[in-house]
């Protein structure tokens, strides 16, 4: 099944496929290490070629049903992004990442619910995955507010932070 390509709107945001030129303002928010260091597959400082290099693949990715990823627009500036990817037996894993200066807002809940939609309407899971670190509270609340539930704990290797980290583990059944 190929998913078509297209863009999510809510009330205050607009999320849109990703494409190779959003890899530049990606690598601005991924240099703040407030961001990063929550981010497990992140590396800090952030590589511009490598996050080039992933931008790039993206489209490919959608086209390929390995990974949906939207560029989260706030007036046409991009502030984040949300993405599913690890998408295998009908299930993917939800992630999401915002620029510093847009916290606070509620725009991780408002941006993410529609990809949630999305992953169930369009692409066909039947589930959705996620997990944060443990001293990540911010995206414990994001998860509890799509209807995430908290499955359990265990131990992983961060790589922005270089050292192993609890990470809490989240599971959305579309089917029950
Ligand atoms: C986690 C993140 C996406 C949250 O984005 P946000 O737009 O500030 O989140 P929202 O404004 O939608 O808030 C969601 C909930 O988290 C709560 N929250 C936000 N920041 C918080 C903090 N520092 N401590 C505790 N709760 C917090 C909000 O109050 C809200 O809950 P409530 O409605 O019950 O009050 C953002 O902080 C971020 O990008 N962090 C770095 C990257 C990251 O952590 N990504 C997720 C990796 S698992």
């Amino acid at each position: 099944m190929t998913v078509v390509r297209r863009s999510l709107r809510t009330e205050r945001l607009v999320l849109r496929p990703t494409i190779a030129a959003d890899a530049d303002q990606a690598f601005a928010i991924q240099s703040d290490w407030d961001v990063t260091r929550m981010l497990r597959m992140a590396s800090f400082p952030p590589d511009l070629e490598e996050i080039r290099q992933w931008f790039h693949d993206q489209p490919r990715e959608w086209l390929a049903g390995e990974a949906y990823r939207f560029a989260v627009e706030q007036d046409g500036r991009m502030i984040g992004l949300v993405d599913i990817d690890e998408i295998a037996g009908g299930v993917g894993s939800l992630g999401y990442w915002f620029d510093r200066a847009a916290w606070g807002q509620g725009f991780a809940v408002e941006a993410a619910r529609s990809p949630v939609r999305f992953a169930r309407e369009d692409a066909g899971l039947e589930g959705l995955k996620s997990g944060h670190a443990a001293d990540n509270v911010a995206s414990g609340r994001v998860l509890a507010k799509l209807g995430f539930c908290f499955i359990d704990t265990v131990e992983v290797f961060s790589r922005s932070r270089g050292e192993m980290i609890d990470q809490r583990r989240y599971a959305l059944n579309f089917t029950t």
